[in-house]
């Protein structure tokens, strides 16, 4: 859809760990697009609901072997400090999977929407596991305070 559409910008992830959804990510990416991961790789106690803890040099052999590894940006970050650390081009796919409390989700949502792309796409991961049900309770107040008709569901 999006290389019929022309839209262009960058792919990434909050919350790559060992990097399996990230590859799938950046087999859809053209090479003209940026490619950036996100993760708590070094403080661990930036971890707050201590769902999984990223693997830096697992991350970069899976990202290796999947052909990507020299064309990403790794912001090793809590998500909360990435757009205050960089300055990321429009985003057109964004995979959330970093904190799964309300807040986190809350705060990525904000962030993610700031600088998405016309026609760009969000992936919300864990929406139904009832184990972190702060990722639906995070999205529900995110659509109420600042949904503005801008973003669709599907
Ligand atoms: C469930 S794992 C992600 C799984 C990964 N997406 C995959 O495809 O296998 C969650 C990851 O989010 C990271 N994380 C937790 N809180 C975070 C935050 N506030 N900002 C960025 N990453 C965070 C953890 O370190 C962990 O690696």
């Amino acid at each position: 859809m999006h290389v019929a559409r022309d839209i262009f910008g960058t792919v990434g992830e909050i919350g790559v760990h060992h990097g399996w959804f990230f590859a799938v990510l950046a087999s859809c990416a053209r090479s003209c697009d940026s490619l950036f991961a996100c993760d708590i790789f070094g403080d661990g106690s930036l971890n707050v609901d201590c769902k999984g803890n990223g693997g830096l040099e697992h991350f970069l052999t899976n990202a290796a072997n999947a052909g990507v590894n020299g064309r990403i940006n790794v912001f090793d970050t809590a998500s909360v400090f990435l757009l205050e650390q960089c300055d990321l081009p429009s985003i057109r796919m964004l995979s959330k999977d970093g904190g799964h409390t309300q807040t986190l989700t809350y705060n990525d949502l904000l962030s993610a929407s700031r600088v998405l792309s016309e026609g760009g796409v969000i992936f919300i991961d864990d929406f139904l596991n009832t184990g972190w049900c702060g990722v639906q309770r995070g999205f529900s107040a995110f659509l109420v305070n600042h949904h503005q008709g801008r973003l669709i569901l599907f």
